[in-house]
């Protein structure tokens, strides 16, 4: 904050000194510019580094503080039936713990299993680890059980597209984080809005970064409170990852979100249906019909294995891909890591936005004509969408599975793993090469995560 203060004074004396036509001062006529662009922008563009420079271990720039504080009662314009933003006081010790697998022997987790009750919940074990090299077992009855970490299977339930060709689903997982509010000023300067695939735990460290995400128009979507490979996790753990974020989401904002996507993309029929029967339609990204994953790297460039160039030219392919294909596609990129957050502002985004014919940047809703309302169960209008009737996160929870109306049975999990999962769709496989990403990202990221975390406790 006190940067920012520093920066808006010395831009009003720069530019008093401009209208006069006097010298531009120490850094110069462009610096000056400059300078002024980054106050009505909200980010300085000269801070993004060139692309050969964006490695592990840059030094780290200026973060932005939320740009506004938007008080309990406001309600965001982009749809109009939204509800009031509620009073929300952070109280850690209401939440799980931050960045660890909540327990499922709470009334709460309790509570969130019986929305399972009715529903086909695919009899799948978990998997080893979510990669195919860590389970061969899981990987061989891939395609059964729609697993879509080995070989790209879906189902016609999962969101993975945007049916318009060159348009480009923006998603931004793993936030909000401390440079959050950079990508948000850049995308408000240049009118894009995106997906957010929310953390829990970093909702709870920034809830006042998730409003600004929902306050400027973008739409929020459930990740996990601690990011594991869903496929890996037992149902009682996945609906506790689940059920938590979205109530932590709720009380923020005020609305419960109809979507998530699971970390990695770790999904299979187990993961889908329990998502599903909480109200929540999965959205994957993209993969081409050449087996490219839609993925931008962008994470491996702050994990320190890539650098900037090489994720462009990653990029490079995925735009390419994409102006040969007959649909739209949804791209994979962070806003937890500085370096991830100056790769999309300062490369691909303007590289989309550039390209001819431009890619159109939209929200992954937006994309697929799901009206904004859809994307929430308070004000979701559309009785057969797949979330409409689902618990709200502010229905009352029931004490140790006790509560009006319910009974306290174990969920009864059925095996239809012999009709192609929860909703009998058939599956596609992609043709994903050996070798694809996925098998040997989780631990990669894994580590990511931890060291930003980690960096994070040291940042503010
Ligand atoms: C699509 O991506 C693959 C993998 O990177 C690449 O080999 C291929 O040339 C790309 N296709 C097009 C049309 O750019
Ligand atoms: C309601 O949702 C369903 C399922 O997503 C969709 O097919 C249908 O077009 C939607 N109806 C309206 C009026 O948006
Ligand atoms: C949420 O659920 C509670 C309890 O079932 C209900 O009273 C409330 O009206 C619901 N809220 C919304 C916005 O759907
Ligand atoms: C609910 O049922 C389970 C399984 O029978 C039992 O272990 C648990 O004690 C019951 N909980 C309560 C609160 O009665
Ligand atoms: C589930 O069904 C499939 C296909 O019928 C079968 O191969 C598999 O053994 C079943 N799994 C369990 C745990 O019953
Ligand atoms: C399951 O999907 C596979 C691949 O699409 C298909 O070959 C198979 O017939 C399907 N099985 C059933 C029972 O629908």
């Amino acid at each position: 904050m006190m940067k920012l203060q520093a920066l808006t004074v010395f831009v009003v004396i720069a530019h008093a000194h401009a209208l006069k036509g006097e010298h531009a001062g120490p850094f110069g006529k462009h610096a000056n510019i400059a300078r002024q662009q980054s106050a009505a922008l909200g980010y300085d563009p000269n801070s993004i580094p060139p692309l050969t420079a964006i490695t592990s271990g840059m030094a780290t720039g200026t973060t932005y503080a939320p740009t506004a504080t938007f008080s309990p009662g406001s309600k965001p314009t982009a749809f109009s039936n939204a509800p009031q933003i509620p009073t929300f006081t952070v109280n850690p010790t209401d939440w799980p713990a931050m960045d660890k697998p909540p327990p499922t022997d709470t009334p709460q987790v309790q509570a969130w299993m019986l929305e399972l009750e009715g529903h086909n919940i695919p009899d799948i074990p978990p998997t080893v680890d979510g990669t195919c090299g860590g389970d061969p077992t899981a990987a061989a009855a891939a395609e059964q059980n729609g697993w879509w970490t080995c070989g790209g299977w879906t189902r016609d339930t999962d969101i993975i597209d945007c049916p318009d060709k060159m348009t480009w689903g923006v998603s931004f997982d793993d936030g909000p984080a401390p440079y959050t509010q950079k990508l948000l000023n850049y995308m408000n300067s240049k009118d894009i809005t995106a997906t957010f695939f929310v953390v829990g735990s970093r909702a709870l460290q920034y809830p006042d970064l998730l409003i600004e995400e929902y306050m400027a128009g973008h739409e929020i979507s459930v990740h996990t409170w601690a990011h594991p490979p869903l496929t890996s996790r037992s149902t009682a753990q996945i609906v506790a990852e689940l059920g938590w974020t979205r109530l932590i989401i709720q009380k923020i904002l005020g609305i419960t979100p109809t979507t998530m996507r699971s970390p990695y993309g770790d999904l299979d029929d187990r993961v889908r249906a329990i998502a599903l029967a909480m109200g929540m339609i999965p959205i994957q990204w993209t993969r081409a019909p050449s087996g490219l994953t839609f993925d931008t790297n962008d994470w491996r460039v702050a994990g320190g294995t890539v650098i900037g160039t090489d994720q462009m030219a990653i990029f490079d392919s995925i735009l390419s891909n994409a102006t040969v294909m007959d649909n739209g596609f949804i791209v994979l990129q962070h806003d937890l890591f500085e370096i991830t957050v100056d790769l999309a502002i300062g490369y691909t985004l303007p590289a989309a936005t550039n390209h001819q014919p431009p890619f159109q940047l939209q929200r992954i809703g937006q994309c697929n004509n799901i009206p904004m309302s859809n994307m929430y169960v308070e004000t979701n209008t559309n009785t057969t969408f797949p979330g409409a009737g689902a618990t709200n996160a502010t229905s009352p929870l029931p004490t140790a599975g006790h509560g009006p109306g319910l009974s306290n049975t174990t969920v009864s999990i059925t095996n239809t793993s012999s009709a192609n999962g929860s909703s009998g769709a058939t599956a596609t496989n992609e043709n994903v090469p050996t070798g694809d990403a996925t098998t040997f990202s989780l631990p990669v990221l894994g580590a990511v995560v931890a060291a930003g975390f980690a960096a994070f406790a040291t940042m503010f």
